[in-house]
């Protein structure tokens, strides 16, 4: 059971203090009857609830788009440092949100948040392999030799071995890679082993579902259980 203001500020954009006061003012009814009690008590899985006479969807689990700017770390929670969930207000932070999937913290663009672990776990999965593509700006052009060291899967300095990865030329320093695993500084250390240095890097898309380029830095938009699911077309 779930008090009725948490329920309706964690289904809609509502904050907590604009879900009690609506409830207040009657906007709200549960199975056809208005309530005016924030504190009142529901099942999630089986109240209908309406808020100006639209009908509440129940998500159980929320899917959270982010174009994380530079400077800030991709985890849930840090001592010091302000991290990509302390960048979404107080009524999503509530529900143990988390970055699925992780980018470095000076590193740009698209980030998952979630609190759905079986998400998140079948996207990182290296059996599935959700393709991520990034642009990356080096310090040089990139070249043919390097996009084919690329494909042709690359021994990095410390001896691992990457899977084969897709590397694109584009503008100037510019170009823009596809990897099929996440290891750790993969795309920096993967130009390093090719004599050039990352300046930026900026995630453009995770599987089927691109960064929505109306999405500033620091902003984000919550996804339907559909469009977050297109990850893993
Ligand atoms: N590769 C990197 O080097 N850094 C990231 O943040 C992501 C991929």
């Amino acid at each position: 059971m779930e008090r009725l203001d948490k329920y309706l500020s964690a289904q809609t954009t509502l904050s907590r203090r604009d879900a009690t006061a609506a409830i207040r003012r009657g906007r709200v009814t549960v199975n056809g009857i208005a309530v005016r009690d924030p504190a009142q008590k529901l099942d999630p899985a089986i109240a209908t609830v309406t808020l100006d006479g639209q009908a509440v969807a129940y998500h159980r689990y929320v899917y959270i788009l982010l174009n994380k700017p530079a400077g800030i770390l991709c985890v849930s929670r840090d001592p010091k440092t302000e991290t990509v969930v302390d960048l979404l207000p107080d009524e999503w932070r509530t529900r143990g949100l988390f970055p699925a999937g992780r980018l470095d913290k000076d590193t740009t663009g698209m980030v998952l948040l979630t609190d759905d672990g079986d998400y998140a776990h079948r996207m990182l999965a290296p059996k599935k392999h959700v393709p991520k593509r990034y642009l990356a700006t080096l310090d040089a052009p990139a070249d043919q030799a390097v996009c084919d060291a690329f494909k042709n899967g690359m021994t990095l300095a410390n001896g691992e071995v990457c899977l084969p990865a897709d590397c694109e030329l584009a503008e100037g320093c510019n170009a823009v890679v596809t990897l099929h695993e996440g290891k750790y500084h993969q795309v920096k250390r993967m130009f390093a082993a090719c004599g050039r240095h990352v300046e930026r890097l900026h995630r453009l898309s995770m599987g089927g579902l691109p960064l929505d380029e109306s999405l500033a830095p620091g902003e984000y938009r919550l996804l339907t259980e559909e469009e977050a699911m297109t990850v893993f077309l």
